[in-house]
């Protein structure tokens, strides 16, 4: 996601925050922009590009001064350029902002600033947020309170950080709905804010996390901090270890907690300049896909391993619903030894957070000895799955440092629902209207990831319930088939307990025999199109006496009060579900293994890539 960094003190903000900007080069990014007061005189420099442009800028047109505010841009909302570049200025020259994710309701938001007669300067839904607080402040208000009542009108996963030359006292920023972090470093008369802890660990190690629907007044001496509702918090301070890699866990006791909770930004990234929600379009320029080459493909292998390949499972279900073209899932290491039917006609998608792993690249190998087109969806910038593929589509999370896989996992779900609209949208096979609501959807999602995250506790609770169990049978149909799968993956490699995924139509054909008392069934079911035959397969599991622990969506009377034990989920568009509902068996899985004290970020005899067949 964007990176962010701000500072207010009494030295120069630009080289802090440039400084930070670049520890979060690494994230990626398409623009870049710095405002900082001078003498009550706001300066903005910014540039579609790379940070050394706008570093030359600043060279060229240097601005000194404080407070200020820094941001790299992954473009959701209109093209990379200068003008949709962050930050964003109210029309009267007064207010600035940066944000990171996406304002899911800025179409509304836009039109009612439109009617009043608010011009756009950008493509961007950011912009939105600067004419929302500079109308409040028209209206008497102060900063805080015209941010407070503009952050609770923006719906979303959404960081925001404001200045005003009319209070230069003062930056104020906000964490609405479970947003990727904001750190906010405390300094001896100057503080420090920024989207990552490395980003400003030159300055500080005492610092304060924002919590999810929490606002902070950050000024050189004091940091205020209150919920979006206006109710004070008493800050919690945390130290930050010296040690890099302890520094990176930030407010987390594991990298598995932290990616899990990376997920909001995860899911945001990888469709950073990929969706104009605007238009409603799609573009994956790295895949190199033509109609001419849409339109010839009449089949498409996907093949992976482990948790990718459960990724890819669900990837079959939405190329094949959406873009109606046969699609197969071939564990990678079974791939090249089953001599697949591919021609010139087939598409080899391999599926890869590490892009080394040795079996998934020998899939492809035999893919391009056939003569397929290769293509590959990738996490690791520059590995070979990536370098060797003939077009690839790169996850865009960042590295995933604990074994387990989770921001990986949910990335590629999000990339195969774009792949899917875009072969459809080639082949003619939707229209407009569909592919608009398709990619409409996609909005959704950062913030339904995020209001699921938050609802950690309740998991831990369950957590504990399960903590001596020996044996956990997952169940899922449909697309949250292979979320039963990767569920079972989850608690099996970090928890080492047995657990098996199944297709819950395969029930009664062998494992319902393993139901008693001891053998704790989960079962995904959500409000999708298999819903109801979920609800009779745990029936099925209560009438043997099994404990039934339901991934169900909120306000689902008919499984309130038949599973012993229920993890909600926000309603969600059943094709983009399994971004969600594995959620919660990830951090199941990771709290089981929490309590159990066990090494979860290194499990026993894995590794995190593997690069031998
Ligand atoms: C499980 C896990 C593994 C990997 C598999 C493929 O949490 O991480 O199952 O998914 O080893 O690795 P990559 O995606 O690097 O090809």
């Amino acid at each position: 996601m964007c990176g962010i960094v701000g500072y207010i003190g009494p030295r120069d903000a630009t080289p802090i925050i440039l400084n930070g900007l670049k520890r979060l080069e690494y994230r990626g990014y398409d623009s870049a922009g710095i405002a900082v007061f001078n003498g009550g005189q706001l300066e903005v420099r910014k540039d579609a590009g790379k940070l050394s442009q706008l570093i030359d800028l600043v060279n060229k047109s240097p601005i000194n001064g404080a407070p200020g505010i820094g941001h790299t841009r992954w473009a959701t909302h209109g093209a990379p350029s200068q003008r949709n570049a962050h930050p964003h200025v109210s029309r009267n020259g007064r207010v600035v902002v940066v944000q990171n994710g996406i304002v899911e309701n800025f179409l509304e938001l836009k039109e009612e600033l439109m009617a009043e007669g608010v011009e756009f300067q950008s493509d961007t839904d950011t912009e939105t947020i600067v004419h929302l607080v500079e109308h409040y402040l028209a209206t008497g208000l102060d900063l805080v309170e015209a941010a407070r009542r503009t952050f609770n009108q923006i719906q979303g996963a959404n960081v925001v950080v404001l200045m005003s030359a009319d209070e230069p006292d003062k930056i104020v920023t906000a964490r609405i709905g479970n947003a990727g972090g904001v750190v906010i470093g405390l300094g001896e008369d100057e503080n420090f804010l920024a989207s990552d802890t490395p980003a400003i660990m030159d300055h500080t190690r005492n610092v304060i996390f924002l919590e999810s629907r929490q606002m902070a007044t950050v000024t050189r001496s004091d940091v205020c901090i209150q919920t979006l509702d206006g109710n004070k918090i008493k800050p919690q301070t945390h130290s930050v270890s010296w040690d890099p890699v302890a520094a990176e866990k930030g407010e987390y006791r594991h990298f598995m907690q932290k990616e899990i909770h990376e997920q909001v930004r995860a899911v945001t990234d990888t469709l950073a300049g990929r969706v104009d929600f605007g238009r409603g379009e799609i573009r994956l320029p790295d895949l190199k896909l033509t109609k001419e080459l849409a339109n010839k493909i009449e089949k498409i292998y996907i093949t992976a391993c482990g948790t990718a390949a459960y990724a890819g499972m669900v990837g079959k279900y939405l190329i094949e619903k959406i873009a109606r073209v046969p699609t197969e899932v071939v564990i990678a290491s079974e791939f090249r030894y089953s001599d697949p039917v591919v021609d010139d006609k087939t598409v080899v998608l391999a599926i890869s957070q590490s892009g080394e792993t040795a079996d998934t690249l020998a899939a492809m190998e035999e893919g391009r000895r056939k003569g397929a087109v290769v293509w590959s969806i990738v996490n690791a910038i520059g590995s070979q799955a990536m370098r060797t593929a003939d077009g690839f589509i790169s996850m865009q999370t960042g590295p995933e440092i604990g074994v387990a896989s989770t921001k990986a996992f949910v990335a590629p779900l999000v990339d195969q629902y774009m792949l899917a609209i875009l072969l459809a949208d080639l082949r003619g096979v939707i229209d407009e209207k569909t592919r608009k609501a398709l990619v409409a959807d996609l909005r959704l999602i950062p913030d339904l990831v995020g209001r699921t995250l938050d609802r950690e506790a309740e998991v831990e609770k369950v957590a504990y319930a399960l903590k001596d169990v020996r044996d956990c049978l997952y169940l899922g149909r449909g697309i949250n088939m292979p979320i039963a799968y990767e569920g079972a993956l989850k608690l099996k490699e970090i928890s080492y307990i047995h657990a098996e995924g199944y297709p819950a139509g395969e029930m009664k054909h062998g494992p319902i025999a393993l139901i008693d008392k001891a053998m704790p069934v989960v079962c995904l079911a959500p409000k999708d199109p298999w819903h109801e035959k979920m609800i009779s397969q745990i029936q099925q599991a209560k009438a043997r006496g099994g404990t039934v622990i339901a991934i169900a969506t909120d306000g689902d009377e008919l499984i309130d009060g038949m599973a012993d034990h229920i993890l909600w989920v926000p309603e969600t568009p059943w094709m983009l579900l399994p971004v969600v509902t594995v959620l919660p068996l990830q951090m199941l899985a990771y709290h089981i293994a929490a309590i159990r004290g066990l090494d979860i970020d290194q499990p026993r005899n894995l590794a995190k890539s593997v690069t031998v067949e």
